[in-house]
Order: C-alpha cells, then structure tokens, then sequence
C-alpha cells in the first residue's frame, strides 16, 4: 500500500515531510545559497500532534533535502508556529566565538494548560544555531515573552527593520495581531495592536507577517501584512488575508486607498483557492535577489487531518514571489510561481494559438504527457464573452474541471468528480473567484500541476487559486470546452516538467 500511494500521491515537485504530519511552513531564512524550510511537524503518526520542527533545504527552492528535526517539544510545551532570521550584526550576543547567530521565534503551547482550559497556555519563545542552521539551542531564558492573558497567542514573525535599525515581531493575539520591537531579539517592548476593526473576523487569525515592499514601477516603500484566519475565506475554510500599509517603527497604519478599498469590499487574499493557508516570506533573501518569497501550507485545515495518504500528510504550495503593484492606485499583491520553476521545463508540447468551436472538446497535448508535473500557459484576449472548461480526466471517468464560467463572470475548479472526495463533507466543491482585474483587456494564466495540486495564476498572479485532488489513477489526458462561442487561446503552451 506504501509504494502504490508513493506512486499516486507522492507530489513530483511540491515539498512532504517523509513520513508523518505536516502543517504550517515556519522558520524560512536564506543563508549562503540555501533556502532553509521549517514546518509544523509530528513525525509519529499522520494526524496533528504534539509539534516539532521539521526541517529542509534547497538550492533552488524546488528540490528538498530533509534534514534531522531541528525543534522538538520539551517541558515548556509544544514548538508551534514562528519564524527565523539570521541576525549579522550578533545583536543578540548568543555568538560567542564570532559565530553568525540563526535565532528562531516561536511560540511554546503548553499542552497541560491548554487541555486544562488556562488562558495563558501560550508563550514566545527562541532557539539559535551557530553552526547554519544544523543543530539548535533553546535559549535559556525562555520564554521570552509571557502570556499576557489572551488564549491565542501565537507564531511570531520577525523581521529586521533596516530604517530603524531594530527587530520588529508581529503575533496574532485572539482576533487582532499584535507588534512588538527589540534591539537584541530578546527582550521585546509591545508597540501597537492592529485589525480589530478591519478585515475578516469569522476565525481566530493566526501566523501573520509584516514586511516592507517597493510598489513596482516607483519608488513608495509600503508595508505588507499578512494575516492566515481559521475561516470565513473567499470559498469557505482557511484563507490569508492581506493589510497594505505604512509602519513607522511602532504602529501601522493603513494605506488610505487601501483602507477605502478594503472598506467596499473585504477581498484582498492571498490566494481563493480553498488550500492555501498559514503562509509566510522567506527572511534574509539577499538584496540583489530583491524578492519576497512566500510558501503556505497546501490543504484546508478543516479536513487535513482527512486526505487520503497515510505514510505522511499534506505538502506546501509552490514558493511564490510576492509584487506590490498598483491597481487604480490602490496597493494590492500579486503571486507568481518562482522563476526557478521553469529551470526544469524538459520540452514544449504544444505551441501557438488554438480555437475551439462552440460546442467542440478538443483534445491538447497529445498521448505521452505526464499531467502529474507539467505547467499549462495561455493569454486570452477577453473573457467576458466567453465559457470554457478544462478538463483532466483519467480512464475511470474522474475528472477535474477549470476554466471560466461568462455567466457569472468567475473562475472555477471543480472537483466534485475528482477522485476521492468523500473523506470530508467539505471536500467536494466546486469553487468560483472572480478576476480581481476586471478591466483588464488580455488575460493571462499560467497552471501548475502535480500528482495532486493545481496552483492557478490569473492575470499576472492577481488571481491565485490553488486546489488539491486525489484522482484513484493518474489523469492521463487534458481537453478544452468551449460553451457558448468560438474560444481563442493565445500563445498556448503545455511543458512537460522534469525532475531527476
Ligand atoms: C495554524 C496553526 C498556528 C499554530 C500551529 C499549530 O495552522 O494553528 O496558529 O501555531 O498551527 O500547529
């Protein structure tokens, strides 16, 4: 049963712990010429559990090497979320023999208190390595920061503050997040609350980030912050959703538009798909690289504990890199699959423009391509007019749709017919996202598939949808549909990936 389940499930090109459960990425940092990944990990059996800290590295974010867990719990409780950063300057003091300290944030969650129903179950805590992230100490003076009364209280997220040259720290606190700063990673003084009265409140917010960005095509430094909320996304479930704004060493504030936007309509996410949840940016990515990169957790958390696999649960989504543009002059992100991605394009298989008559299906890529690691790219001149639907589709008649639907101007992914759907009620869906460019007078995709995601990337990245599915066999051949007139595709194009 291993084997076969490695065969069908096992994703080609996204990241799995090797056995056991995995939820939120944490702790990513970069340092001479890695990508260091962290995860919510418990490595004894394929349900949530008492967390670690699983760990990997990459040269090119793609590939992943698992290394030994690098956090586990201990008598202070469970290593929950947090993130990492490697602190240059030694502000910290934990080097001592000119070492350059990695210092991890994290929150200890005290299971005894937590099951006993104490408000102060969680606190913040760090470990550091001097020796690039190998082995890691806990400080010994944790934590650092007690519970100041609040239940949720949890996943640190630091990052360095070059203006003020200082560390600042945001925390998701009940249903608001929390910022704190500090000159040595240690001792931390509270600075602001943010979000009661913005935003969605339907879920406890969780693993936040706050960041600054260049809008694109100026010179505007803006600050980003993300916050993962446990329900109430655009299509139900987890989602991340997102604050543009100014930070001025102590407080943030919103982005005037941004604000009035947000005020109309609350839809600013990081993704509208219904699995992507709790991600973060890497920290310490160098400046000539100049991106932000993020990665989330590729499962809805409500029926993670469900999907198919046994021999470990769940992967994280394709690194994505972030951009701040300007839409109307209102700040908004878009996400893009990682360039490296395209590294590992082994052949074209299809070119050019193809149409589709109404009514027609028509088959694309021919016999041999394997679906479970290839990468679709089309342009449209419009959409409005038009309905398609692709669709995947194996032997056994499962199949799983997407497209564009002109009746209510949205996209779609359907997987009710995917495959194994029944393991959760709220597993076989068909979801819908409108274009966040409405206006926009070609519109572009790009997909990603694997063995059991698709990741995509509407219109430059400004709509992201990302899905999972568990097809009983592997889908082995792709059409097009188009509904209601003659469907253009533009610059279409099928690669084949190739990882080995
Ligand atoms: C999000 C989360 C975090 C927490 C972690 C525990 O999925 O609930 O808030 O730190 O998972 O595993």
């Amino acid at each position: 049963i291993a084997s076969v389940e490695e065969q069908l499930y096992r994703p080609n090109f996204h990241f799995t712990p090797k056995i056991g459960w995995m939820n939120d990425p944490n702790g990513m940092f970069y340092l001479n010429g890695k990508y260091h990944l962290f995860y919510q990990h418990y490595p004894d059996d394929n349900i949530w559990g008492p967390m670690h800290w699983g760990h990997a590295i990459s040269t090119d974010l793609i590939k992943w090497e698992h290394l030994p867990i690098a956090l586990y719990p201990d008598e202070l409780g469970y290593i929950f979320s947090g993130s990492a950063v490697v602190d240059y300057e030694n502000t910290s003091g934990l080097a001592k023999n000119g070492e350059i300290p990695i210092v991890a944030m994290y929150t200890y969650h005290d299971p005894k208190k937590g099951d006993e129903g104490k408000i102060d179950a969680q606190t913040q805590a760090i470990a550091y390595s001097l020796d690039e992230g190998k082995s890691w100490t806990k400080y010994d003076g944790n934590p650092v920061i007690e519970n100041p009364g609040i239940r949720d209280y949890r996943d640190p997220k630091v990052t360095w503050d070059e203006e003020r040259q200082q560390w600042a720290m945001i925390l998701a606190a009940d249903s608001e997040m929390m910022i704190y700063t500090s000159k040595n990673l240690i001792d931390w003084t509270l600075t602001d609350r943010f979000g009661k009265d913005v935003g969605s409140h339907d879920g406890v917010w969780e693993c936040p980030d706050l960041f600054p960005m260049t809008i694109e095509g100026t010179d505007e430094v803006k600050w980003v912050m993300l916050g993962s909320i446990s329900g109430g996304a655009p299509n139900g479930g987890n989602g991340t959703q997102y604050f543009i704004g100014d930070f001025d060493g102590e407080k943030f504030t919103l982005d005037d538009s941004f604000k009035t936007a947000l005020a109309e309509k609350h839809d600013f996410w990081i993704d509208f798909g219904k699995d992507n949840y709790a991600g973060v940016t890497w920290s310490n990515v160098p400046e000539e690289d100049g991106r932000k990169i993020f990665i989330g957790w590729m499962v809805d958390g409500h029926y993670a504990n469900q999907v198919p696999t046994t021999t470990w649960r769940s992967s994280q989504s394709i690194p994505r890199t972030l951009r701040l543009i300007s839409e109307n002059g209102v700040p908004m992100l878009r996400s893009e699959p990682v360039d490296e991605v395209r590294n590992f394009i082994d052949k074209g298989l299809e070119e050019g423009t193809v149409s589709i008559k109404e009514g027609e299906e028509k088959i694309l890529g021919g016999e041999d391509i394997d679906y479970s690691k290839a990468r679709i790219a089309y342009t449209l001149p419009s959409i409005d007019e038009i309905s398609y639907t692709f669709k995947l589709s194996n032997e056994k008649g499962e199949e799983l749709l997407f497209g564009y639907n002109s009746d209510d101007k949205q996209f779609f992914v359907d997987r009710r017919k995917s495959g194994i759907v029944d393991f959760h009620d709220e597993f076989a869906e068909k979801i819908s996202v409108a274009p966040r460019l409405s206006e926009k007078s070609v519109h572009d995709a790009e997909i990603l598939l694997d063995k059991t995601s698709i990741e995509l990337f509407f219109d430059g990245g400004s709509t992201p949808i990302t899905e999972i599915f568990f097809p009983t066999t592997p889908y082995d051949q792709l059409s097009v549909i188009s509904e209601n007139g003659e469907l253009i595709l533009e610059d279409l194009k099928i690669d084949q990936l190739k990882f080995d």
